[in-house]
């Protein structure tokens, strides 16, 4: 049933400058999936990700995202947001001058609505509840949006803004890249929390690790441009030992469009 999925990509493909990087993905995440996008470098797992959120370098040739069964294609980014899609980047963005905490009210104020954040005294306990329980510093809250953090507190920080969000859908690319073991915990605990809420995450990676410690309901594998396989969590530990050897495009991928 349509109704099942939270996510639903028909045949999409997205060029940048002229080279087709999507070469007509379909992939579907069901409603309370932890599903992994796994694949080679190179082979367009980012630009699904900036496809997804709208990104205006990546043109879109044909196909259709539905989420929770509705075109959002011709959506702006922030409605993109209102209507449940999360996405996180590996390099989340610095913004000195602006504190963590108020920076997180105003992003649930304009995605969930300003009832959400009316009582500021119930906002910092929601918000030092969440901290607690991702293990982060109280300081955090009155620090400047991810000005001197390192890798591992941006990605904290990031968990922590999903959690106050509550996304349908979270997509996350490459957060396992540069982080110790213990932050791999904390995006995990994050994740984990989300999905016992019933909702949905795409998590992006090019290798096992993580997984480790999240462990996907399914996994596809992306490698020249589109889905070449779907199958359960053992495809993940299939593709630890063998690689992507078995899943080398039949033709040189990527094609320049003439
Ligand atoms: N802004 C861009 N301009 C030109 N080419 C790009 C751009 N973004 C991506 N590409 C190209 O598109 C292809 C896919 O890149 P993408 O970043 O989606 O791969 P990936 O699967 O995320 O790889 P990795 O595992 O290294 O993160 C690559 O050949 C890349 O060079
Ligand atoms: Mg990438």
């Amino acid at each position: 049933m349509k109704d099942d999925y939270i996510l639903n990509i028909n045949n999409l493909k997205v060029s940048i400058d002229d080279k087709q990087v999507l070469q007509g993905i379909d992939l579907s995440v069901k409603k309370g999936e932890v599903h992994a996008i796994m694949g080679p470098n190179g082979s367009g797992k980012s630009t699904l990700a900036y496809s997804l959120m709208g990104h205006p370098s990546y043109e879109l040739d044909s196909g259709d995202i539905e989420l929770d069964s509705e075109s959002i294609v011709d959506l702006e980014p922030h409605e993109k947001a209102q209507k449940g899609l999360f996405l996180a980047f590996q390099y989340p963005m610095e913004i000195p001058g602006l504190q963590m905490e108020s920076f997180l009210r105003s992003a649930v104020s304009s995605i969930k609505g300003s009832e959400e954040t009316k009582d500021v005294f119930d906002f910092h306990r929601k918000v030092l509840k969440e901290m607690r329980y991702l293990g982060i510093d109280e300081s955090f809250a009155d620090r400047y949006v991810n000005d001197g953090f390192s890798g591992g507190e941006k990605k904290r920080a990031e968990v922590l803004q999903m959690l106050l969000l509550q996304p349908k859908l979270a997509v996350m690319d490459e957060t396992d890249s540069g982080l110790d073991i213990d932050a791999i915990k904390v995006v995990a605990k994050g994740v984990n929390r989300l999905k016992e809420k019933g909702m949905s995450i795409l998590i992006i990676t090019h290798y096992q690790r993580i997984l480790d410690y999240i462990h996907p309901d399914r996994v596809s594998v992306l490698s020249g441009g589109k889905i070449l396989k779907t199958a359960g969590p053992e495809l993940a530990k299939e593709l630890e030992k063998t690689g992507y050897k078995d899943f080398v495009p039949k033709k040189s991928s990527l094609d320049v469009k003439f």
